[in-house]
């Protein structure tokens, strides 16, 4: 399968939006990030998977989910038998936000005015790839989904619902296994990753 990047490139350009998104001055995260990271997958991907926003090494490669949150997101997949390459991956955000500690730069939650800011990127990708089910990576990504500021992940996680005609699955994001305080909470996040994403292979229309 052909496995293309759907960028803002082709899309018609609005009053209020740019052509392209890595021309986005929609809020004011490109300031500081080195590109916007644009989703990738399959055109008519059947899932998408919605993260938070790109961290420090998908900033410098432009790509979803390569580095540490991404190594756990493959073994996810690879535990679910979900291909990564068959699904449509993307970010609810698509500039790193982050602070300097040190000489690391360190991830930075977004504000909801900013994942208001970059929905009408992810608005565009869901209207292209159509997916039946997108699965949400935490809760930014959850409210960016459902459009609304006050969603939480406790009403939703481990039960699937319908949202505008297709499914949404909510699960942990996978930088919350890697912060999570010992290997009991870990393991438990984790399987619930898992468990959504096995999930999201049985959900259709
Ligand atoms: N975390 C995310 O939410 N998305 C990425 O692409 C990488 C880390």
């Amino acid at each position: 399968a052909t496995t293309i990047a759907v960028t803002a490139e082709r899309a018609q350009p609005q009053r209020d939006q740019p052509a392209t998104l890595d021309q986005c001055r929609r809020c004011e995260l490109w300031r500081n990030a080195t590109q916007a990271v644009p989703g990738v997958g399959p055109r008519k991907a059947r899932i998408m998977l919605v993260g938070e926003q790109p961290g420090d090494q998908e900033d410098l490669q432009g790509l979803p989910f390569v580095g540490p949150a991404g190594a756990v997101l493959d073994r996810a997949l690879a535990e679910a038998g979900v291909v990564r390459d068959s699904v449509y991956l993307t970010n609810a955000v698509k500039h790193f936000k982050w602070e300097l500690r040190g000489k690391r730069r360190l991830h930075k939650t977004p504000a909801q005015r900013e994942v208001s800011a970059c929905h009408v990127w992810l608005e565009q990708e869901l209207e292209k790839v159509g997916p039946e089910v997108v699965v949400a990576l935490g809760a930014t990504a959850l409210k960016s989904v459902l459009q609304d500021g006050s969603a939480t992940m406790s009403a939703v996680i481990d039960a699937p619902f319908q949202h505008e005609g297709r499914w949404v699955v909510a699960v942990y994001h996978p930088s919350f296994v890697l912060r999570a305080r010992d290997e009991e909470s870990r393991r438990q996040a984790y399987d619930v990753i898992v468990a959504g994403l096995r999930q999201a292979l049985t959900l259709g229309p």
